[in-house]
């Protein structure tokens, strides 16, 4: 049985891929997560109990933690989801942003190498066979784009948040370990996710809450700024088939050819819960956001035959029912109910 450490396995993406690794009985599942205010261990009731799976409280920037994990459990692979992840927030406090994405990165691929050689040589190349180390990155790294074209893998990074230039530059770091020590590495950029479990400070979940209790839907500047969406689970079914048949090396774009203009997805959330668009209020924009995003998703579909199983009126749909019936996850996140859980039990 192959074991995965899955790092950020608490959060929005992390939990549905640690759901969905531990419903295929193939993985044995070691979860390091630092439970910050995005991580959320009620994202993971249904895998608590499993016996293949393991949570670990703490920082991927921490080396002696790492080294720790490595030799107590093994490790084959590393899916490094974990990340400050909300641009709005890394505008406010930069800092974070690099000690998490970059730093954190960093020591993650450090140990890898460490644990994974097989020859203490340091220009020795040989590593244990069968291990990957898979980071977890997005479209956002390639900047924004003007009203057409796409961003294949080969366009050039050109970030423009603090966010995505610690993303870059986690990418950046990951792509030389490749080419100076030859770990064995994938990079995937996806897209926009939505669906169930998403923190709602992110553009759908913080919508449909809003709509819920009647308070303004804030719409940045003129709201026709384009993003390209992807179901969460469309997006962890790519990242298992990156893990188990990517190319080592490789990046690969994630991305359902989706784009929509965030106002017509505040109309349709409205729409769905029966509120009227009074609610919008345009605000002020987001300093130097980006225009449009859309991914070229020809190399996965045609490499790796993955496809989007979600359409996106489908997806919006149910992630909208997901959140009706599940008011008390929601109400745990917004009245910080589950921080102070935390910070009972952990310390
Ligand atoms: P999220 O903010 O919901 O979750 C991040 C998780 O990482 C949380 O559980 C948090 O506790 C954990 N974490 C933060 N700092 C940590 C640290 N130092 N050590 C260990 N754990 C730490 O983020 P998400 O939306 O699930 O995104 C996951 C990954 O996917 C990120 O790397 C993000 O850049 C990438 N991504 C996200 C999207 C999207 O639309 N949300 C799209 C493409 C790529
Ligand atoms: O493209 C992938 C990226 O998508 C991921 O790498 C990030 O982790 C993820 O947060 C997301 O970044 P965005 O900035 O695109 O997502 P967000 O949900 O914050 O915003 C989506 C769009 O909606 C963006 O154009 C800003 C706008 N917006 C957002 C919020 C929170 C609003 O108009 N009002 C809002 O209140």
């Amino acid at each position: 049985m192959r074991t995965v450490l899955v790092t950020g396995g608490a959060g929005f993406i992390g939990s549905c891929f640690v759901r969905k690794l531990a419903g295929s009985g193939l993985y044995r599942i070691i979860n390091l997560d630092l439970l910050t205010y995005a991580g959320n261990l009620d994202n993971l009731k249904s895998v608590e109990k499993h016996p293949n799976y393991h949570f670990v409280k703490g920082d991927i920037g921490d080396r002696l933690l790492l080294d720790r994990l490595f030799a107590e459990y093994e490790i084959d692979s590393v899916v490094n989801f974990a990340a400050e992840s909300h641009v709005d927030r890394s505008i406010e406090d930069p800092a974070s942003f690099i000690r998490t994405n970059v730093m954190g990165t960093q020591a993650l691929l450090d140990t890898a190498i460490k644990n994974w050689k097989l020859c203490t040589d340091k220009s020795s190349r040989a590593y244990r066979p069968g291990v990957k180390f898979l980071q977890v990155s997005t479209d956002e790294v390639y900047g924004a784009l003007g009203p057409t074209g796409l961003f294949t893998e080969e366009s050039p990074p050109a970030p423009n948040s603090p966010y995505s230039a610690s993303k870059a530059a986690a990418d950046l770091l990951a792509r030389a370990y490749a080419h100076t020590y030859g770990i064995p590495l994938n990079i995937t950029r996806c897209s926009n996710n939505y669906g169930p479990y998403q923190f709602p400070e992110k553009l759908i979940p913080l919508m449909i809450n809003n709509s819920l209790h009647n308070t303004p839907l804030p719409v940045y500047g003129d709201g026709l700024q384009i993003r390209d969406w992807l179901h969460v689970e469309d997006h962890c079914n790519a990242i298992a088939e990156v893990l188990e048949r990517g190319r080592v090396g490789e990046i690969y774009n994630i991305g359902g050819n989706c784009e929509r203009a965030n106002l017509d997805i505040v109309k349709t959330i409205l729409r769905i819960l029966d509120k009227p668009e009074s609610l919008i209020s345009h605000v002020k924009d987001r300093p130097g956001h980006d225009r449009r995003y859309a991914i070229d998703n020809t190399k996965i579909t045609t490499e790796l035959e993955w496809r989007p199983a979600y359409t996106f009126d489908a997806g919006l749909r149910d992630t909208v029912e997901w959140y009706l019936d599940n008011t008390a996850w929601l109400e745990r996140i917004t009245s910080g109910e589950y921080m102070d859980y935390y910070g009972k039990t952990y310390g």
